[in-house]
């Protein structure tokens, strides 16, 4: 069931748009439904570049991801595995000097359409970045103040209690939700913030290297449930630690340079690439 207000989001209220939004009328009556019943891909890429200035950091990317799979996106650094990430959900565009062409298409529509509002998008397409950067609120706060923006009518306690289960993290903080959030620690914020990404109830998860700041356990935890999480979700995680994209991920991207040079399963890439430089990297010949 989903409790997300059905009509235009607050941005697009204010923008004075009526009516459904381009996702909505693609989807049909479930305005952030995960796709259940579509066909295709996910999210696919064409032809697109990126640039900060007249730098070309992504070039000519063309790539689809396959529904409720985890892909992992690696390569050296600088590489622009983060720019393409950003690239799916229109988060470049907060930086300055940065732009895109080619197309981005999910549930067939192109994400760069003037139509298309950004806000919806991200909450469609969430984000999880490298440092645990949970609202100085409560935990609570954390997951019900970011759905009730966003058009959230169903009942608070039920969706954090849920949202906190499907982390793994409700157990531990169930008798301090009203806690700050920065009284956690760097993998239960993590797991927060995934939790926060969740409770808008997206269909895709990007991931920029959401254990690096992590230890070991943490990491750990954060992995087992990335295999949960792809039951509902699809997830595309940009790792630089190739063991654990080979634990985690269904299909790898491997980009140099801004190129993609390889895309496959994740046991075919690493067990049988075909390309010289995939062989270079997984091997720790570079990067
Ligand atoms: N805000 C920015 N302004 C200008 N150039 C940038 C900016 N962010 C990234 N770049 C450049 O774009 C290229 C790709 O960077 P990006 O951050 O996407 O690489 P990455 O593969 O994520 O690297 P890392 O593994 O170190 O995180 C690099 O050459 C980088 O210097
Ligand atoms: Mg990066």
């Amino acid at each position: 069931m989903n409790a997300f207000a059905i009509g235009p989001g607050r941005a697009r209220e204010k923008a004075g748009a009526r009516g459904p939004s381009r996702f909505e009328a693609a989807v049909g009556s479930t305005p952030s439904g995960n796709g259940a019943a579509a066909e295709g891909p996910a999210l696919e890429t064409r032809n697109m570049n990126i640039r900060y200035g007249e730098h070309l950091a992504v070039r000519d990317l063309s790539i689809a991801f396959q529904r409720r799979k985890v892909t992992a996106i690696i390569g050296p650094s600088g590489c622009g595995k983060s720019t393409a990430l950003r690239a799916f959900n229109r988060m470049n565009e907060l930086i300055p000097g940065a732009s895109t062409d080619g197309e981005v298409l999910f549930h067939g529509v192109n994400v760069y359409d003037r139509d298309v509002d950004p806000v919806e998008l991200r909450r469609r397409v969430g984000m999880v970045f490298q440092k645990p950067n949970p609202f100085s609120k409560s935990i609570r706060e954390n997951i019900a103040w970011g759905a009730r923006i966003n058009g959230y009518k169903g009942d608070f306690d039920e969706l954090v209690e849920n949202t906190l289960k499907q982390v793994a993290l409700w157990d531990e903080v169930k008798d301090k939700l009203k806690q700050s959030a920065y009284a956690l620690s760097g993998g239960q914020q993590q797991r927060l913030c995934i939790a926060r990404a969740v409770a808008l109830q997206p269909e895709i998860l990007l991931m920029d290297e959401p254990t690096s700041a992590l230890d070991p356990m943490s990491t750990a935890k954060i992995e087992s449930l990335l295999d949960e999480l792809k039951r509902r979700y699809t997830i595309i995680i940009v790792t630089h630690n190739m063991q654990q994209a080979g634990r985690v991920s269904d299909r790898t991207a491997f980009m140099l340079n801004g190129d993609l040079v390889e895309y496959d399963d994740t046991k075919t890439m690493f067990f049988n690439p075909k390309d010289e430089r995939t062989e270079n990297y997984i091997s720790g010949r570079f990067g």
